[in-house]
Order: structure tokens, then sequence, then C-alpha cells
């Protein structure tokens, strides 16, 4: 199966692609994820990636689709996966249809932008695999350590509010076109983003079995 899950910073695709990716035993591949493990290890795509994802705009498609490509073609993809942040705008939906990826399905999990600002502003990642918690929906069981790797927590560079309002208006901008585009499609699953992590893991999964 291959799913796209689609919605603002925020929204919880990532808290999501999770629960989806053990219920289904398909990995998720995270874009956001592929470039800061880049950024980290500061391949050449990682250097020119890292000022725009600072800033909160969208990687050039070039670094993106590269790292993509490269990643899905893996062994353990060859029975679908979860894509969360991919595609962001209606040029790369069309890139990957280009490339042969028959998606099954979009859950587009909708949350209103005064609910993402609250979240982001507790948001911990784990910097060695890329987990995400919340301080208070989602705490670890030990404060600042992953529960999945024991990788040490940080906070996102771009969840400064400022940078969370620009990825936002990017959001809108860019990304949002794709809900039309995937609902003519007959694909698009909403879910309705609130409520706690266990209800709208619920929600997403009632949505793929429907
Ligand atoms: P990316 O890493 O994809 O960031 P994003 O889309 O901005 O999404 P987030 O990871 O911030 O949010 P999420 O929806 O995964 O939410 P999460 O589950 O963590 O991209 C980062 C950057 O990389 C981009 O800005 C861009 O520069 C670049 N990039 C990536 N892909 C690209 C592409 N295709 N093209 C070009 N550039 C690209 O949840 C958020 C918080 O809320 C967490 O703390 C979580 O614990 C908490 N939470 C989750 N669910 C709930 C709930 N139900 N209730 C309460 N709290 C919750
Ligand atoms: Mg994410």
């Amino acid at each position: 199966m291959k799913l796209i899950l689609l919605g603002a910073p925020g929204a919880g695709k990532g808290t999501q692609a999770e629960v989806i990716c053990d219920h289904l035993h398909i990995p998720s591949v995270s874009t956001g994820n592929l470039l800061r493990e880049a950024v980290k290890k500061q391949t050449e795509y990682g250097v020119k990636a890292k000022s725009f994802m600072d800033s909160g705009k969208l990687v050039p498609d070039e670094i993106v689709l590269a790292l993509l490509k490269e990643r899905i073609a893996q062994d353990d993809c060859k029975n679908g996966f979860i894509l969360d942040g991919f595609p962001r705008t209606v040029a790369q939906a069309q890139t990957l249809e280009e490339m042969g990826v028959a998606v099954d399905a979009v859950i587009d999990i909708e949350v209103p932008d005064e609910a993402i600002t609250q979240r982001m502003s507790g948001r911990r990642v784990c910097e060695a695999c890329g987990a995400s918690y919340h301080i208070v929906s989602k705490p670890t069981k030990v404060e600042g350590v992953c529960d999945r790797c024991g990788g040490k927590l940080v906070i996102r560079k771009d969840d400064q509010p400022e940078t969370v309002k620009d990825r936002l208006n990017v959001y809108h901008n860019q990304t949002e076109p794709l809900i039309e585009y995937y609902q003519k499609s007959g694909k698009l699953k909403v879910v309705d983003g609130q409520g706690d992590v266990g209800e709208v893991a619920a929600r997403t999964l009632a949505a793929l079995e429907a």
C-alpha cells in the first residue's frame, strides 16, 4: 500500500505516520527527516538545504527528489510506504506520478492554524531517529530521552513562532492546492486532526478501511 499524509506543519503527519506504519507494516518516508539527516551529516544536499529549512521555505525539488528516489528504492519500501511531507506542491505530485508511484489513498489531517502554533511550541524531536514528541500531549517516559532509540531530544530550529508562521504561509499557498488535486482523483480522505493522538489515529485507520 502507498499512502500520502497531507496536512499543515504540526498537523501530526509524523505522529500518525508512526502509528500507521506499525499497523500496516510499511515504513514511513518523511522528506523532512531525510533532509534533516542530510543537514546533520553535512552532505552536499544537506548544506544546500539548510537555509531553506531554517527559514521555513520549501527546499528545491532537485534535492528533495534525489533523496526521495534513493529512499523509496530501498528494499523495505517494496511492499509500500507512507509519504509524510511529500508531495508539497502540485508539481511534486505530478512528478510522483511520472515516477510511476501509484498512490492508494491520501489522508488530509486537518488542524486549524491556532492549534498548530500551540503544538509546535511543545514539540521535541529525537536527534538520532527523528521521532516526534510533545511535552504535554506525547511526553517520553524519561524526560529528554527518545522512547524508541534512547537518542537525545532537541527543539527543531524551524519551530520558533516566527518561522512557524512562515511555514504555515508556505503551506496555505503551495501545499493546500493538493487537497483539491487529490479530491479530483477520488483518493482523498479528510481526517479531523484535533483531539488526542489516539483519537486521531483511530479516525485515520478507520478512514483507511472505509
Ligand atoms: P517537515 O519535517 O515535513 O515539516 P512540516 O511539514 O512542517 O511538518 P512537521 O514535521 O512540523 O509536522 P507534522 O505534521 O509531522 O507534525 P508532528 O507529528 O511532528 O519539513 C521540514 C522542512 O523540510 C520544510 O519546511 C521544508 O523546508 C523541507 N521539506 C520537507 N519536505 C519537503 C518537500 N516535499 N519539498 C520541499 N521542501 C521540503 O506533530 C507536531 C507536534 O504536535 C508534536 O509535538 C506532536 O507530538 C504533537 N501532536 C501530534 N498530534 C497531536 C494531537 N493529536 N494532539 C496534541 N498534540 C499532537
Ligand atoms: Mg513531521
